[in-house]
């Protein structure tokens, strides 16, 4: 038999259960659309120190770029020293503040003596891009011990170095934004490239867990998080791809893609897909469909990667890199 107790606490849960699909949902649901059609004003990012991870090449290129133009002393870490050296001095010679270091950023003992370095050197980090990234795809079984452990190692495990040696300061200051580049095959799995959906996926549960802890700690939280979900970007790093309707899906101009993720952060935006209408893609293919309505979508909408390894092998590197 129930207590008293135990029924009203009960019936307090089912209303607010109630309160929550009768009221609060379609409210929050009213209120994001009349956002959608409110100017919100982007914060400046004007004296800021951003740390961003890849600069030497493709998106995490154009980011420094794009945020050095809008006042903000960058900070560019890279495993490519000469390309990474190429941006900062495309930047210094504009007469911006700019500081370029070669980091293997799955190193995590490199990683913090670099970070000490950055701290006395220039400043405390108040953005950082975890972008760096990499993206072998062949069939599951195809993927070598020594790959899986450098793409976990380099995609996701990077990530959590870096704020180990970053985030200490945002909380402490109250002010700081991380920005993480997931990818779409951090919502859907895909052919050809398991062991990096598993790493993007891993950068969104990171990044979720991250903002959720943040928020429970302290109500007046003002370390942001945002992460993207691109999908395909003309860098260089998507080769060999199967799409059966490049309208639909086309492959983003890495420009564009800078541009958006600039405006996320500084709109303080949390998720992003990019393209924005993929969204509804996803929804469908994840949450909406029933298996057999999914797999149609797939089959009939591709949009893979064929394997690189063929090419590799043909190209002189070996399978069992
Ligand atoms: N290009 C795409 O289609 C696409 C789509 C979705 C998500 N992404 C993600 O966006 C990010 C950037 O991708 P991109 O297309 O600009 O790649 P890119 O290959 O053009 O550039 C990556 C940069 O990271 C650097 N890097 C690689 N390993 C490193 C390491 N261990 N330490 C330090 N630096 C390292 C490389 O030297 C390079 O300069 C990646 O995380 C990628 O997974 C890319």
């Amino acid at each position: 038999m129930a207590t008293t107790e135990e029924i009203l606490h009960h019936v307090k849960g089912l209303a607010k259960i109630l309160f929550f699909f009768l009221i609060f949902l379609p409210y929050t649901y009213i209120e994001s659309i009349v956002n959608l059609f409110l100017k919100k004003e982007p914060k400046s990012v004007k004296g800021e120190i951003v740390l961003i991870t890849g600069t030497g090449h493709g998106i995490g290129k154009l980011l420094a770029l794009k945020y050095s133009a809008e006042g903000a002393i960058v900070v560019g870490w890279d495993i490519n020293e000469e390309l990474n050296n190429k941006t900062i001095q495309e930047l210094k010679r504009s007469g911006k503040q700019a500081y370029g270091y070669k980091v293997d950023v799955a190193n995590r003992e490199e990683v913090l003596a670099t970070a000490k370095k950055v701290q006395e050197m220039v400043g405390e980090v108040t953005i950082l891009i975890n972008n760096a990234g990499i993206m072998p795809h062949h069939p599951f079984l195809d993927h070598t011990e020594k790959e899986i452990r450098k793409i976990m190692d380099i995609n996701v495990m990077a990530h959590f170095w870096i704020l180990e040696a970053f985030l200490p300061a945002m909380k402490r200051n109250n002010h700081g934004h991380v920005v993480a580049l997931s990818s779409m095959a951090g919502i859907l799995g895909l052919v050809n490239l398991v062991p990096y959906c598993a790493s993007k996926f891993a950068v969104r549960g990171l990044m979720e867990g991250l903002h959720e802890e943040f928020r429970l700690d302290n109500p007046c939280n003002k370390v942001r998080f945002t992460t993207v979900y691109p999908f395909m970007v003309d860098t260089g790093l998507c080769k060999f791809v199967d799409v059966t309707y490049p309208v639909v899906t086309p492959m983003l101009k890495p420009e564009f893609v800078a541009d958006k993720i600039f405006e996320s952060q500084t709109l303080e935006k949390r998720n992003v897909a990019l393209p924005g209408y993929i969204n509804l893609a996803v929804m469908l293919k994840t949450s909406f469909s029933p298996e057999k309505a999914a797999n149609f979508l797939s089959d009939k909408f591709k949009c893979n990667l064929a394997s690189d390894l063929d090419r590799h092998t043909k190209n002189g590197h070996s399978k069992n890199n």
